[in-house]
Order: structure tokens, then C-alpha cells, then sequence
């Protein structure tokens, strides 16, 4: 009998990103069944009331529910945002000790459903779970995906897009490295619309280049200052986990800066970090190496120092 394929998605961790990342799924449409699990269950239950309550006013279909780990057998993609989050004054890598400890727990019992699909890696630091997911998980590299840089690329196109007074779905910018406190942008490949945003600046007496590096401080520091003002970050970062979310569902081969498995890339290698990779349905299809300069290089190398270093107590 034909059977409607059905994509089915696990949410691990229902606090306000997994919630922020669940309720744009709905509004989105995507996906046919979402599926919250929380070490919490009444408030993963509570959750999926409410969310379902809303979905008479999505644009299609979804069924919501709180479930367990046997219903990761059949999803086509597992997202986790379970963990402990940055407190005002933490940096990320500072939660990595007790989050690579819920990790490993989590990995053992959604493994044990006999899952095999796509990990979407959120929780910080991100690089590094993501690589202890990949670990823990034994899935191969190209199907254990991290957040990585997708929402600092995204905040720096925003940035960029009110500086120049442009829609920011037409600045190409990128930001590649931990998403952390060393990530870079990589300004020898930034574009508003196709034209460099150096040529650019070059027309425009009212804009300075060195406000660039004021804009890109900015992005990089931006969620210590949010967390300053309302306690934690969720909205960005829940719209980005949609987006790769749907670059995956939907076969898209869409070009997301995600944290990745340098297999030699960029020269470097066993190490998860945010570059630009191509995303489809069977999760990583390749990493794209965007010709750095020395010193965008030079800052690479140093981001991925700083991951090994920290990674170094947990594995
Ligand atoms: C932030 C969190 C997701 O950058 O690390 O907002």
C-alpha cells in the first residue's frame, strides 16, 4: 500500500531554543511530525499542547507530540538543544565539561533506539559537541551536523544589510571558525548583491571600512549582549536550526556555513567548526574552501587551535 513519506523530526531539549526552534518549525511547515522529548516530561508535554493548539493556523500539517526515545528509530532527523546555556559572564566553552557529560547520555539512549539519520547539533560549544555527538554516535561525519557559524553569518548579513541599506538576503557574507569568541569573517569574499563590499565602500564617502570591524565586533560579542538584557538567546538561533532543517528536508544542496568534520579542509583536520558546506537530504554533501588570505587563515588556524585545546579533557 502506498505509504505518504512521512518526515518525521526528534527535538532533544525543550527550553526556549528547542521551544523557539519547535514553534518556527510549525509556522514554517516543516516537517509532518515533530516529536519533543525533554528529561522533563511535563514539560515536554505541557509544550506540545500548547504548540499544538497552534496548528490550525500553520500553513500545513504536523503532528505534535511528547514522546520517548524509541520514537527515534524512525526520524529522519534528531535536533539538540539540551544542555546548560551560557550564563551573563560564561563564555561557551566554558559549559563544555557538563554538557559533554548530558551528551554522552543522550547519544547511548537515542543509539540504542537504533536510530540512523541526521544529527543537528545546537547546544554550546557547538564545535565540540558536535564532534563528541559524531563520536558517541558512530554515524558517519557527513550526517552529524553542528549549528556552527549559521546564525553569526546570519547577524552579520543583518549588520551588513542595515549598513548599506539593503535587503540582508542580498549581502553574502560569512563567518567561519568556532562560534565563539574566535570566529572570523571573511571579508575577501563579502558582496552586497554581487558587488565587493570594498568596491562598494569605495563609492560611498558617508561609509568608512573601519566600521566593518566595529560591525563584525559586534556579531561576534552579540550574544553576550543579549544575555545581558533578557537572560539567554533564542529566536536566532531557533530560526537557524529551521534553516538547515529545511536545507536537509527539503534536498535543498544549499550553502550554510555549519560546523562541520575537517578531513583536511582548510588544512586541518578532526575537528568540527563553522565553513561553508553544501546541505541536502543525506545531510553534509561537501565542505566548500573559499580561498583565504593570510591573515583570515591565520585566525582559522587559531579557532581551530582553541577547539582541540578545550576539546582535549572530554574525549
Ligand atoms: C548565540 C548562541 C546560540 O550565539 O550561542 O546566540
Amino acid at each position: 500500500m502506498y505509504k505518504e513519506k512521512v518526515n518525521r523530526v526528534v527535538l532533544v531539549g525543550t527550553g526556549a531554543v528547542g521551544c523557539s526552534f519547535a514553534y518556527s518549525m510549525i509556522n514554517q511547515g516543516v516537517a509532518e511530525e515533530l516529536v519533543l522529548i525533554d528529561v522533563n516530561e511535563a514539560k515536554a508535554e505541557g509544550e506540545a499542547m500548547d504548540l499544538n493548539h497552534g496548528v490550525p493556523f500553520a500553513p500545513s500539517p504536523i503532528k505534535v507530540w511528547n514522546g520517548s526515545y524509541q520514537d527515534c528509530e524512525s526520524a529522519d532527523l534528531i535536533v539538540i538543544t539540551a544542555g546548560l546555556a551560557q550564563k551573563p559572564g560564561e563564555t561557551r566553552l566554558d559549559l563544555v565539561e557538563k554538557n559533554t557529560k548530558i551528551f554522552k547520555d543522550i547519544i547511548k539512549n537515542i543509539m540504542q533506539s537504533g536510530f540512523d539519520g541526521i544529527f543537528l547539533v545546537a547546544t554550546n560549544p557547538v564545535d565540540i559537541l558536535t564532534y563528541v555527538t559524531w563520536k558517541e554516535s558512530g554515524l558517519p561525519k557527513e550526517r552529524v551536523i553542528g549549528s556552527g557559524t549559521v546564525l553569526d553569518s546570519a547577524r552579520l548579513r543583518f549588520s551588513l544589510g542595515k549598513y548599506f541599506d539593503v535587503d540582508p538576503r542580498n549581502v553574502h557574507a560569512v563567518i567561519i571558525g568556532e562560534h565563539g569568541d574566535t570566529e572570523l569573517p571573511v571579508w575577501s569574499h563579502a558582496t552586497i548583491g554581487s558587488e565587493q563590499v570594498d568596491t562598494v565602500l569605495e563609492g560611498k564617502n558617508d561609509l568608512k571600512k573601519e566600521c566593518l570591524e566595529d560591525i563584525f565586533v559586534n556579531v561576534r560579542d552579540a550574544a553576550y549582549h543579549i544575555i545581558q538584557r533578557k537572560g539567554a538567546t533564542y529566536y536566532g538561533i531557533g530560526m537557524s536550526l529551521v534553516r538547515i532543517t529545511k536545507a536537509i528536508l527539503n534536498n535543498e544542496n544549499s550553502i550554510l556555513s555549519v560546523s562541520a568534520y575537517l578531513n583536511g579542509e582548510y588544512g586541518q583536520n578532526d575537528v568540527y567548526i563553522g565553513v561553508p558546506a553544501v546541505i541536502n537530504r543525506s545531510g553534509i554533501r561537501e565542505i566548500i574552501e573559499i580561498k583565504l588570505n593570510e591573515k583570515e587563515q591565520e585566525q582559522f588556524n587559531h579557532s581551530v587551535d582553541v577547539l582541540k585545546e578545550t576539546m582535549k579533557p572530554v574525549l
